[in-house]
């Protein structure tokens, strides 16, 4: 009877630890490997359960979520910039939550989930501009690109690096920046001349910056916190931001409609959000602003008072009709010409 006894508890308990390391979450990921990875160890260590990680572009973060629309396989979009994010809120792809810790956001990141229709919610923020290698520079004899203008110069032809708008939400926040700044017509035609001097456009938004650290460009367009990562491996990077003005994205976090975790995704959801699970973002060398006020905040985070903003109109551009515009006419009329 007592064998019998202790055998069941036993079973109960390897049940319940199988129960519990069962727990899972799939997450799509897309900000870069090492804080996804991060992620991943911390909050299995310290939960016990296991976030599934996919790594994505924002883009092609969209793309899968559309695909899986009917049975989905996600239950967390984490990061990525935030006009897909909101495409996908409108598109009735992610769930409608309220969190608690809004309060404790910048209003950046609260405006991004009110016009959402709470449907996601700013996690990070960061500016766009150009990387360059300092001694790539150099050896070339060519100046550091101060703004927009100027890396439509010959000198620059080859080039240049940025990443493809459809899978890169880096690049669409380019798209988008330029047309704010210059209105559509100027900016595609902008984006014409771009054309000429890009020696390739990547899938992922720091494919660019990475080209640059190694030596492969000289120069590139890209999200300014995406740098001392690179520096601090010992590349010549430095970044410089637009004269004329440059735009910032909201990376951002969207619970999907239908995740079969729900309830493990909604604690996910709101440990991302807390101060001690933002400073990750540092520890594995990524410098976006956080979005929780108490988060704080790395000396190499780009200081956002130092560089001339747009105001970037999240709500227009992270709008369903106007990407898909405005990425369908750069591949007409951008993309399709020849180099
Ligand atoms: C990097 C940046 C993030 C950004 C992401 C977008 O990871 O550090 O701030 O949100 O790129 O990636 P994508 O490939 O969509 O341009």
């Amino acid at each position: 009877m007592k064998k019998i006894f202790a055998m069941t508890a036993a079973a109960a308990l390897l049940g319940a630890t199988g129960a519990a390391s069962a727990q899972t979450v799939n997450v799509i990921c897309s900000v870069q490997a090492e804080w996804c990875n991060m992620i991943a160890t911390v909050y299995a260590r310290t939960t016990g359960v296991k976030l599934n990680m996919s790594l994505k572009g924002s883009g092609e973060a969209l793309a899968q979520l559309i695909a899986e629309k009917e049975n989905p396989k996600t239950d967390v979009w984490f990061g990525g910039t935030g006009d897909p994010h909101l495409q996908a809120a409108e598109s009735g792809l992610t769930l409608e939550y309220k969190s608690p810790s809004l309060p404790q956001l910048y209003p950046w990141a609260q405006q991004q989930a009110q016009q959402s229709g709470w449907k996601t919610v700013g996690i990070y923020s960061g500016p766009l501009g150009f990387g360059y290698n300092t001694e790539l520079l150099q050896k070339k004899k060519l100046a550091v690109p101060r703004s927009w203008a100027d890396l439509l110069k010959p000198e620059y032809k080859g080039d240049i690096q940025v990443a493809n708008p459809a899978s890169s939400g880096t690049a669409y926040t380019m798209i988008a920046t330029l047309v704010q700044l210059m209105g559509e017509d100027k900016a595609f035609e902008y984006l014409k001349g771009l054309h000429k001097n890009v020696g390739q456009y990547t899938r992922s938004g720091t494919g660019p910056i990475k080209a640059v650290a190694r030596g492969e460009t000289a120069v590139s367009i890209s999200f300014v916190h995406d740098a001392p990562q690179e520096r601090m491996q010992g590349f010549p990077v430095q970044t410089v931001t637009p004269s004329e003005g440059t735009g910032a994205e909201i990376g951002s976090m969207s619970i999907v409609k239908g995740a079969r975790n729900l309830a493990e995704a909604k604690k996910f959801y709101e440990w991302a959000l807390t101060p001690q699970a933002q400073t990750f973002g540092a520890a594995a060398k990524q410098f976006q602003l956080p979005s929780n006020k108490a988060t704080p905040v790395d000396a190499n985070v780009p200081d956002f008072k130092k560089i001339k903003m747009i105001d970037y109109d999240y709500a227009k551009y992270g709008a369903s009709a106007e990407r898909k515009r405005l990425i369908a006419r750069w591949e007409k009329d951008v993309n399709s010409l020849p180099r």
